[in-house]
């Protein structure tokens, strides 16, 4: 098998989908890669790494991913190298499939064999995959240098000889992988955390990690696949106007929440905003689905007129991109495990669950399910 790793196709992607160590690995179970000339550089993996790891470089002019079998990203590949590629070539990264069912049907006509890696189910033996997880980690993580970056007060207690400085106090809402991490980061940094969850797991979670839990009685809205499920309009209602007073006793407020195929839950509203001080910081994880702030402004970062700072940057992981692409880079390798048999060859088992979960266009069809 031959995989071509491109230089990425948006403007602010740095990351890279696989890195020279995990080329080195691959190439000893009969997998050859081919990386377009300045792929890795943005992530501080310089072409010569590659060359040594094994990789064979190649021209963007040149039509280079014709001849490979898998093209390996981390978001959409360009509409230039899907022209390019052979029907039947494997595709894999975050394609964004959900709610976008013109793009897929897109990479159906192309002829390739499309893996998201959003698709992937999220089960025990998919975990070295889960590349959702290990990007979430990186957000959760850069969300709090983001709010301790911001926030004109220290994170940790003080205690000086001009006095006591208290702890800042952060509120993560959303406590999946991105929270926890956030919740770790911030406790680590000395700061007071306390969380809040739709789904009554999370708790425990929370506590584990020294952050006190927020109890609001909604009951349980954990849905399919471990993942939250969308409140009806009453309860998202009676959870923000619970929130606004939640949110005024903090001094960060870190928003994660997220409903897969949907518009991310408003939970903190305008009210609540005014309700916080000034000085007080909003990092809104969820800005890429529409927020759950309701004044974020997508990759903007700005300060209301009551003086609170709301961060709406999103792909936090592409500004880390050196260990973000490290860790996709194995995720894309367990994912590749799968479809390459012992002599190197692709061989697709579709009876496989991770590969039906994560495969949304194959042989000309459409195989993913628009919920
Ligand atoms: P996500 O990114 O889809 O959502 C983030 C968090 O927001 C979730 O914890 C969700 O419950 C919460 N949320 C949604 N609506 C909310 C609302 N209205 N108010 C408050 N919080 C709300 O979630 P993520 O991080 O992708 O994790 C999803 C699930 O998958 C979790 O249960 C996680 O533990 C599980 N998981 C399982 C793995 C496995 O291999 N078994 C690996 C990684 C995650």
């Amino acid at each position: 098998m031959i995989v071509a790793v491109p230089r990425e196709a948006a403007l602010n992607e740095r990351r890279v989908a696989l890195v020279p160590e995990t080329i080195a690995r691959l190439a000893r179970s009969g997998v050859a890669a081919q990386v377009e000339r300045g792929a890795g550089l943005a992530a501080a993996f310089p072409d010569a790494e590659y060359e040594r790891a094994g990789a064979t470089l190649a021209d963007a002019s040149s039509a280079w991913v014709a001849g490979c079998d898998a093209l390996l990203c981390v978001g959409r590949p360009s509409d230039a190298l899907l022209r390019t590629v052979r029907p039947g070539t494997l595709l894999v990264g975050f394609l964004a499939p959900l709610g976008d069912p013109e793009y897929v049907a897109r990479l159906a006509a192309a002829g390739v064999t499309a893996f998201a890696m959003e698709a992937i189910p999220r089960v025990t033996r998919a975990q070295a995959m889960d590349a959702l997880s290990s990007q979430s980690n990186i957000a959760g993580y850069k969300s709090v240098l983001l709010a301790a970056g911001t926030l004109p007060k220290f994170f940790p207690m003080l205690t000086t000889a001009a006095g006591t400085i208290p702890p800042a106090k952060v509120l993560v809402l959303g406590a999946g992988v991105a929270g926890l991490q956030a919740i770790a980061t911030a406790r680590r940094l000395g700061a007071v955390v306390c969380a809040y969850d739709v789904r009554a797991i999370a708790k425990e979670q929370v506590q584990s990690l020294g952050a006190a839990f927020l109890e609001f009685d909604l009951g349980d809205a954990e849905g399919a696949g471990g993942y939250a499920r969308e409140l009806t309009a009453e309860q998202a209602e009676r959870q923000r106007a619970w929130m606004v007073e939640q949110i005024g006793k903090n001094d960060c407020v870190i928003t994660t929440a997220l409903v897969p195929g949907r518009a991310a839950p408003l939970l903190v509203s305008e009210a609540a905003v005014a309700a916080m001080r000034p000085g007080s910081v909003i990092v809104d994880l969820a800005a890429e689905a529409g927020g759950n702030c309701a004044l974020t402004r997508r990759d903007e970062i700005f300060t209301t007129e009551n003086g609170v700072t709301i961060i709406g940057t999103t792909n936090l992981p592409s500004t880390m991109p050196f260990d973000a692409s490290k860790l996709y880079s194995r995720n894309i390798a367990a994912l590749l495990a799968l479809f390459v048999a012992k002599d190197g060859t692709s061989a697709i088992d579709f009876n496989d669950e991770i590969v039906r979960g994560a495969c949304i266009a194959h042989d000309g069809n459409v195989l993913l399910q628009q919920g």
